[in-house]
């Protein structure tokens, strides 16, 4: 059987071309089930897997839980507000506590920036990084590009651009990385006090021209705006940043070609999308919720054949 190169999935970085595809096949195989009149297979009826959310989710910790439920593997969750971390217990002391109780995967979302490495070198599971801090969030990154090849036939030659606040996106980098992976070019836009300097290292181009990177795309990205990251002003309001980088109807109707909206959720509808958008049948956004359930199936699946009994 094909396997993933990796041992845990902490980041796309760490990912190659052949995971990305075996992936996708994985999810294709997941989507035809979660559509039939019965949702579930028993692949996973001896695995236990606990979900860690340390920061707020609702996407991701739903459509993680859910992809779990299919697979029938047994499932616990776990949300920073409501535990013992509010007493003062280190992220390991909780970790081994919950790994005593025979826990085979640990899906984690945690603020802090490696956290996910972190976890996989001092604990005996599976991890599954659902996002650490402002690096990366890896299924979102496949789910992301697995509905771009639904949509449009394949990821490899197409132009996408991932607009907004991209210095404190997880989703940008971890897209930048999936992508380029598959062979599609990649252009940020945004404010330049939002687009890290490094950025064009990873051989992203910038544009800070909303219409001209929207003329120049087949995919645009669109991220929130991630004010609860923000201690300083990096921008003067927000009405301008909707004026300069928000999408709306008109704005798409004048580049005289269909091209096709994401985002990653949650949106701020009138700030950097205007309703009519996301609610357009240019918008893929309900499409990438769906297929976060057979992608994460997928990961879950794929790293669950390596574990031995
Ligand atoms: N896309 C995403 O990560 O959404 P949540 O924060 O709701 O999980």
């Amino acid at each position: 059987m094909d396997q993933l190169s990796v041992e845990h999935l902490l980041g796309i970085k760490y990912l190659n071309a052949n995971d990305i595809d075996l992936i996708f096949k994985t999810a294709d195989h997941f989507k035809e089930v979660i559509n039939r009149p019965i949702k579930k297979v028993p692949s996973l009826r001896d695995i236990t897997i606990a979900n860690l959310f340390f920061e707020n989710s609702t996407r991701t910790k739903l459509s993680f839980e859910l992809a779990e439920k299919r697979l029938s593997a047994d499932v616990i969750n776990f949300s920073a507000g409501q535990s013992s971390v509010k007493k003062g217990e280190t992220l390991i002391d909780t970790v081994n506590n919950i790994l005593s109780m025979k826990v085979d995967i640990v899906v984690m979302r945690h603020g802090s920036v490696g956290a996910g490495v972190f976890l996989s070198n001092h604990v005996d599971a599976k991890i599954i990084n659902a996002g650490d801090g402002t690096h990366e969030h890896p299924t979102q990154a496949l789910l992301d590009s697995y509905s771009i090849r639904e949509k449009l036939g394949s990821v490899k030659g197409k132009k996408i651009v991932i607009i907004g606040d991209i210095l404190h996106s997880r989703v940008a980098l971890s897209n930048i990385y999936a992508l380029q992976l598959q062979g599609a070019q990649v252009k940020v836009c945004g404010p330049t006090t939002l687009i890290p300097k490094y950025i064009t290292s990873l051989g992203v181009e910038v544009e800070t021209n909303l219409k001209k990177a929207l003329e120049w795309c087949d995919v645009a990205n669109v991220l929130r705006v991630q004010h609860e990251r923000m201690d300083i002003k990096y921008f003067p309001s927000t009405r301008e940043y909707t004026q300069l980088f928000g999408i709306n109807q008109e704005i798409l109707n004048n580049l005289g070609k269909k091209i096709v909206i994401m985002h990653p959720g949650p949106i701020n509808r009138g700030v950097e999308i205007t309703s009519d958008v996301a609610d357009s049948d240019q918008s893929i956004i309900l499409s990438q919720v769906e297929n976060g359930v057979a992608v994460r199936m997928a990961v879950i699946y794929l790293l669950a054949q390596q574990i031995k009994r």
